[in-house]
């Protein structure tokens, strides 16, 4: 029973892990923030229930975010905590029962209910009213330093509006870029070839975080003061008092909060702002309820990770209906066949649509859909737009599961544990080695930068990339009669190739594609082994003595190292002077 507890735990862990990895280092979440929420309160129920087993490196237990190399690294004079999520009035409820129970007198009790603005979290310093510096929020203490990109915002003031400033003003606030300015920078990445962003808190992280402060410069962002880190406890007795100097200040705020007493006012602006969510110029994901009193926000205090003094009302998903036009079928790189919808264009929260997942052929069967019906479509946040269901059948039936892969042809088999999924077994097929080499030059991979699809495309059919280690014998020849291809563009590829050989063990290791094998547990076989010799001569004990690394994938790693092709393969990369050590990054 312990050990099913233990395994699932360990699930949930390296989930939770992915997905922080997803939404705050590749900006591209998978799933939505209630997805996310409900594997964190499993995670919570079961480690409450099984104390024993809760960790301190628990997701629970920290606020995820990442610091790149990029950037020095800042402390932040307090934690910058992150709030809980509610979906439902009765979750509101909740929370403030809680809340009067805590404060116990109800007269001077107050909330303040905010927009949530859809961005990034970052503080800022003023000392004696001047900005001197600013972070991102990266995990909470400790963030990237982005001061001199922060000073490119206008809505940012250099100077505190006032002739007596405090000596030390800390705040923070979220970083955000107009809906307007995110439909006008896509277009422009567009016609310059580059990949747009997906939703303009994409944009905004990805335009905060830039090398080059010219380019922040450019990409026309804007700020709003949410709350403070460190001031003058005299100063003020009430968050909105608080907002009221900030505005004074120079900083801009948010206009549209309102001052509640009780429940049912909470719920009432709730629902005026459901109405007004689309009105906005800028991109608000829900509200935020705070107790509006200092003096009980210190009462009702934080836990490490959020403050209990206030909690945030997440919006439900946005929905709209569009015709399904075609069902298209993709191999993945482990021969994972998965069906996906392609749909008559529709713009929702201001990006347009044509294509949504539908995961697998039991969610077809489920959702009895088929080419040409009309379908309801949902987008929570920045996620994979997802069916909901049928609105209109059109045609009879469901769209069945094909017999031959589209890629190599050969017969599909019916996993037999995993009854949903459907694999092509045939380790030639084209369609999933060019998705191993996708997924090889990827960022938490080898990381080699100019290799979208279309070029790999163009270099396996031009035969000058038949095995992952082709990548390091092409020269500027192979690149030459490309569409597109300039001196320059060639020149950068071919060092980000020369670049990725100095990567570590553990990320070669996961640029590999073994199944089952995810970029965390890559790192640990690497801090284990130390190199790759080490790796060849392992045997299945070895592996499976490794704390996480269950059987299954102990036989993968154990067939793959045993393999004669892989032998070649690292045999040819070790040549070419490919890094086969485990070192920190
Ligand atoms: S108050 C102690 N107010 O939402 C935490 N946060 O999901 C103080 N956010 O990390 C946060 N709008 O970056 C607050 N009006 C608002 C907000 C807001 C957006 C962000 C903030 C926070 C995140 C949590």
């Amino acid at each position: 029973m312990k050990k099913s507890i233990q395994c699932r735990i360990n699930y949930l862990k390296d989930e939770l892990i992915r997905h922080d990895r997803l939404y705050y280092y590749k900006d591209n979440p998978e799933i939505s923030d209630k997805e996310y929420d409900d594997l964190v309160k499993e995670l919570k129920q079961l480690e409450k229930e099984n104390p024993s087993l809760l960790t301190k490196n628990s997701p629970t237990q920290k606020i995820y975010g990442v610091t790149s190399l990029y950037f020095k690294q800042i402390k932040h004079f307090s934690p910058m905590l992150s709030l809980n999520n509610t979906y439902s009035s009765e979750e509101i409820l909740k929370w403030y029962k809680n809340i009067q129970k805590k404060v116990m007198s109800n007269k001077d009790l107050e909330f303040i209910i905010e927009p949530k603005i859809d961005g990034l979290s970052v503080g800022l310093t003023y000392l004696n009213g001047v900005f001197v510096c600013g972070g991102t929020r990266g995990d909470g203490e400790i963030g990237e330093d982005v001061t001199e990109n922060l000073k490119t915002i206008q809505s940012i003031p250099y100077k505190l509006r006032t002739n007596s400033p405090p000596e030390l003003f800390i705040l923070s606030g979220e970083v955000y870029m107009s809906k307007s300015n995110f439909e006008e920078l896509n277009k422009k990445l567009i016609v310059n070839g580059n990949e747009k962003f997906s939703n303009p808190r994409n944009a905004a992280a990805g335009s905060l975080r830039q090398k080059n402060v010219q380019i922040t410069a450019k990409r026309k962002l804007d700020f709003f003061v949410h709350s403070f880190l460190k001031m003058n406890p005299e100063q003020f007795q009430k968050q909105s008092q608080f907002l009221q100097c900030c505005k004074e200040y120079g900083f801009t705020i948010q206009n549209n909060f309102r001052i509640c007493r009780s429940f049912e006012e909470i719920m009432e602006f709730v629902h005026v702002m459901l109405e007004k969510r689309n009105s906005f110029l800028y991109e608000i994901d829900g509200l935020v309820i705070k107790v509006n009193n200092f003096k009980f926000q210190i009462k009702i205090g934080c836990s490490s990770k959020s403050p209990k003094w206030a909690v945030a009302f997440k919006f439900p998903a946005k929905q709209i209906t569009t015709k399904l036009k075609k069902i298209c079928i993709q191999v993945g790189r482990t021969g994972v066949i998965t069906p996906l919808a392609i749909l008559d264009p529709v713009v929702l929260s201001g990006v347009t649509i044509s294509h949504a997942t539908l995961h697998n052929f039991e969610e077809i069967r489920r959702l009895i859909i088929n080419e040409g019906d009309i379908i309801l479509l949902e987008r929570a946040g920045d996620v994979i737009p997802k069916i909901i269901k049928v609105v209109k059948k059109v045609t009879n039936g469901f769209f069945k599961a094909p017999t031959n892969c589209p890629s190599c042809g050969d017969k599909i088999f019916k996993k037999d544990v995993e009854k949903k999924i459907y694999k092509c077994l045939n380790l030639e097929c084209p369609a999933q080695f060019r998705n191993r080499l996708i997924h090889f030059v990827s960022r938490d991979a080898m990381n080699i930068k100019g290799f979208g699809k279309a070029l790999i495309d163009q270099l396996v059919e031009k035969q000058k990339i038949k095995t992952l280690a082709d990548f390091y014998f092409l020269t500027e020849n192979d690149f030459v009669d490309l569409v597109s291809f300039k001196e320059k563009k060639i020149n950068n590829i071919l060092d980000s190739i020369i670049l990725s050989k100095q990567r570590p063990l553990s990320r070669l290791l996961f640029a590999f594609g073994i199944k089952q094998l995810g970029y965390n547990k890559s790192k640990i076989i690497a801090k284990k082994f130390k190199n790759m010799e080490n790796l060849l001569n392992a045997n299945l004990e070895d592996f499976m003595k490794i704390h996480d690394i269950g059987k299954v994938l102990a036989i993968e790693l154990k067939n793959f190292f045993a393999s004669e092709k892989v032998h070649y393969l690292i045999k040819v990369l070790i040549k070419v002077n490919v890094n086969m050590v485990e070192y920190e990054i």
